[in-house]
């Protein structure tokens, strides 16, 4: 199959949680990872997130001029099957163009920079990632940014349709059994799904760790 380069970058703590027991977004990047990550923005040609990320952050998904000059915006992708996002959410704002992937009709009046396409389902109700991948593929999506939630990320990893992988490691506990990490979904049934990484790079990056990972398929 003909996909992008998937590359998925997330920020956790030393526990491995990537937001608030509440599911809110707190501040776990330093500023150099918030400037690597809007650099990482800039080289990719589009960004993908979950409907839950949108709801619970209201992130714009955009790359501040503060980080990089000239900023290229990439296409910013909503995995929302039930066409969900509100229209005031940050993400569907004119600052860059927005895909809505749904499974069904959305009724909703967005402004014109946002096109809302259908998928395929997979066998779990969710967006087909292949059909997903093949139809951003023939629209010149060459490098794909995942940045989450926890689902998506799952997905991607769980269907081997990961390149790279960044994540950032701040020395801060967050806790909590039900606070959502890297990657939840359902995990794997037996010992032979295990996901198997490759460090390719740890370095330290302000107070935190910044791992690069290649997934073994
Ligand atoms: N620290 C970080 O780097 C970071 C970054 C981003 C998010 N977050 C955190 O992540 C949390 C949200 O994660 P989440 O797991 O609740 O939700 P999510 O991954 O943002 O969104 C999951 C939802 O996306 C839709 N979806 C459609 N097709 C999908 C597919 N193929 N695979 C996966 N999802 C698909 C589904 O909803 P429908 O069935 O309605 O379509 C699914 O329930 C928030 O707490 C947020 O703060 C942290």
């Amino acid at each position: 199959m003909k996909r992008p380069k998937i590359v998925i970058n997330c920020a956790m703590s030393a526990d491995g949680k990537i937001a608030l027991p509440t599911k809110k977004q707190l501040r776990i990047s330093c500023e150099k990872d918030i400037e690597r990550m809007y650099k990482l923005r800039h080289d990719s040609d589009a960004i993908l997130v979950g409907i839950n990320t949108i709801l619970s952050d209201d992130p714009k998904l955009t790359v501040k001029e503060k980080y990089v000059k000239n900023p290229h915006q990439p296409i910013r992708i909503i995995l929302d099957s039930n066409c969900k996002t509100p229209v005031d959410a940050l993400a569907v704002n004119t600052q860059a163009k927005t895909w809505i992937i749904t499974s069904g009709k959305c009724n909703k009046k967005f402004k014109d920079n946002v096109e809302i396409i259908k998928c395929e389902t997979d066998a779990e109700g969710l967006i087909d990632l292949e059909d997903l991948l093949e139809m951003l593929y023939n629209r010149e999506i060459k490098t794909l940014l995942v940045e989450g939630g926890s689902t998506v990320i799952w997905n991607f990893l769980n269907n081997g349709l990961v390149d790279d992988i960044y994540v950032y490691m701040a020395p801060i506990i967050i806790g909590g059994s039900k606070t959502p990490t890297m990657a939840d979904g359902e995990g794997i049934k037996s010992l032979d799904e295990l996901i198997n990484l490759e460090i390719v790079n740890v370095k330290r990056l302000g107070p935190g760790i910044l791992f690069h990972f290649k997934m073994i398929i």
